[in-house]
């Protein structure tokens, strides 16, 4: 069973930072549909969006809001989510998640297409589908076609997370402590309660009893369940850095089998969503500011891991843009597989 050919949509959080994303994105690719509705809070309520020449008016979201929508992309967090997606289930919607409610939810498949599309084989609509985690998203679409290759062992990453992963208010902020440090203020700290601007800090997430935040715990849960395979052992670190829209994230991977660099350049090379940013001597390697915007993730810095027997580590840097790649464009091309 699949989405009717023009499905009418709706977007539980369209004022949100993901939720801005995916109007642009449906028209980029052409993604056909009937009606579309705009959901966000009551504070948002009757505030218009633009889009296709057309001005949508955003609604609040309520337990009615799915009469007659087939599918729905939710962006609103993980509290939204869990009330509200079960009730737009039962009216007959197809929920896409963003958000970490169901993600661990044996019944509901995890997707990063490129990876992991046949998990959506035996799924029955209406229901609900889970986009994961950004940064799980930007390091396995470049980790998956070396795993693939020769198996991944073991992995070390290391984050570097944009303010785009917590929302459109941190985004805002940033700015604003930019705007602050230009005009010789003091930082605006409302939402984030601490300077940003020119700093890095351990992720927000809630710190576990282990010393690891949900954040680590999410990308490597999440990882077994993408790959089907818990015995990876995956050692995580994440961390916030003042960077407004995408996420980076350093490497290191030991190999079951063999993999030297110049392999593993011509496996990313013929990646789909991956592109190859690797440029020794103009020392030019994946960016945020490159990654911002684009679809693809950027994958560079790849090179042998000489603390490791010949070809059985490798290191590697990525840039992805959480909010296209890492939530909205990952949710389009999860809707794309069920209307196929
Ligand atoms: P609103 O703009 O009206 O607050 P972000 O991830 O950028 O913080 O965005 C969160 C999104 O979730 C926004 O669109 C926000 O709408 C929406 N949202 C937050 N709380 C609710 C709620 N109680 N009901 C519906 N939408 C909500």
């Amino acid at each position: 069973m699949s989405l009717p050919d023009n499905p009418n949509i709706a977007i539980v959080g369209a004022t949100g930072a993901v939720g801005r994303e995916f109007l642009p994105i449906l028209r980029e690719r052409g993604f056909s549909h009937g009606s579309l509705r705009l959901l966000a809070s009551s504070r948002s309520a009757g505030s218009t969006i633009e889009h296709d020449g057309n001005s949508h008016t955003v609604q609040e979201l309520t337990p009615s809001s799915f009469e007659g929508i087939d599918l729905a992309l939710f962006s609103a967090g993980a509290s939204i989510s869990k009330e509200y997606a079960p009730i737009a289930v039962k009216q007959g919607t197809t929920v896409i998640d963003n958000s970490s409610c169901f993600r661990m939810d044996e019944n509901v498949p995890l997707i990063v297409p490129e990876i992991n599309r046949k998990a959506l084989d035996n799924f029955s609509l209406p229901g609900i589908v889970a986009v994961p985690n950004c940064s799980a998203i930007v390091a396995l679409m470049a980790i998956t076609p070396l795993h693939r290759a020769v198996g991944v062992e073991r992995m070390v990453i290391s984050t570097y997370q944009a303010a785009s992963g917590a929302g459109a208010a941190w985004m805002a902020e940033l700015e604003q402590q930019a705007h602050d440090f230009a005009e010789g203020r003091p930082y605006t700290t409302k939402v984030l309660g601490r300077q940003y601007l020119f700093n890095l800090f351990s992720h927000n997430s809630p710190m576990g009893s282990d010393g690891s935040n949900e954040e680590e715990r999410k990308i490597i849960q999440e990882t077994h369940k993408i790959w089907a395979d818990d015995s990876v052992r995956i050692s995580v670190t994440c961390i916030r850095v003042a960077v407004l829209r995408a996420h980076c994230a350093s490497i290191n991977l030991t190999f079951r089998g063999k993999l030297e660099e110049d392999k593993a350049r011509e496996i990313l090379q013929s990646a789909p969503g991956v592109k190859v940013v690797d440029d020794r001597e103009a020392n030019k390697f994946p960016e945020p500011i490159d990654a911002a915007g684009q679809d693809d993730i950027l994958v560079g810095r790849i090179r042998n891991d000489n603390s490791q027997p010949a070809g059985k580590g490798l290191n590697l840097f990525v840039a992805g843009d959480q909010l296209r790649k890492g939530a909205a464009l990952n949710a389009v091309q999860i809707a794309e597989c069920l209307v196929a």
